[in-house]
């Protein structure tokens, strides 16, 4: 059951503070929708979260446990229970699909190559890329290069993904197949922390939405409320200005 629990985290780069205490629960089976305009520190935090910049000060635990960002055990003990994708796949370019999905349990984990391979394939079809398997990352749309870093990351059993914009790089008709995957996660249980602009999207897969903005969290709430009644200034002024796609 993976409580992961954020209070006042401060993060900087090079001195300047881009995160000014940021607190933050997610509970077993959340899907948080964090949203909030550009260099607000979205992508900071989840960085932090998975041990990609250290923080200056706050506390995360999970599942009660602190974590010591500056222990090597620590992050590599997170990193097998957070995962996370980025805008830019960065799949191995040598390798097919199915190996690259596979890669990370074989190699990092050691496991046997058989049931990896299983485990695999089975990733790749609930991505929708059964038939593609075996296609080379520039055999594939980006879509579909997305789709089998979603499953790459999967492929080492987090407790938590954490997606950063991953919908941003696409050509827009390529979106909705990578939505419906995240769609599909959502509704199996999955706890996720997403990054995204598709306010739409959010707005239908989210538990829970977290607008961020200069480093802080502004404000949270239920994604119907939230879209309908922002409560504060800075939210208004954000949903204010979102463009509804008409269905
Ligand atoms: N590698 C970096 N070095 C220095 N400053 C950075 C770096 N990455 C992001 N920043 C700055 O940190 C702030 C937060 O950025 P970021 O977390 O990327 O925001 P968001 O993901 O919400 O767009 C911005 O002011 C951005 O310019
Ligand atoms: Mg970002």
């Amino acid at each position: 059951m993976p409580d992961l629990a954020i209070a006042d985290l401060h993060a900087a780069y090079a001195g300047r503070t881009v995160l000014g205490g940021v607190s933050l629960n997610v509970a077993s089976g959340d899907v948080v929708g964090m949203i909030g305009p550009s260099g607000s520190g979205k992508s900071t935090l989840l960085r932090v979260l998975v041990g990609l910049l250290p923080p200056v000060s706050g506390l995360v635990t999970l599942d009660g446990a602190t974590v010591d960002y500056r222990r090597k055990a620590d992050v590599r003990a997170l990193r097998d229970r957070l995962a996370i994708v980025f805008q830019q796949y960065n799949l191995f370019q040598n390798m097919t699909a199915l190996e690259n999905v596979m890669v990370a349990p074989v190699r990092i984990r050691g496991r046997p190559r058989t049931e990896v391979r299983a485990e695999a394939i089975d990733l790749l079809s609930r991505v929708g890329l059964s038939e593609r398997m075996n296609a080379y990352p520039d055999q594939l749309s980006g879509g579909q290069q997305q789709r089998v870093a979603i499953a790459r990351a999967l492929a080492l059993k987090p407790e938590i993904l954490l997606l950063d914009e991953v919908t941003s790089a696409l050509d827009p008709e390529l979106v909705g197949d990578v939505l419906d995957v995240i769609r599909g996660l959502a509704a199996a249980g999955m706890t996720m922390l997403i990054v995204s602009h598709e306010m739409s999207f959010i707005r239908d897969v989210a538990s829970r939405v977290v607008m961020m903005a200069d480093g802080s969290i502004v404000e949270e709430g239920r994604p119907a409320e939230f879209f309908r009644e922002p409560q504060t200034e800075r939210a208004r002024a954000f949903v204010g200005r979102i463009r509804w796609h008409r269905d």
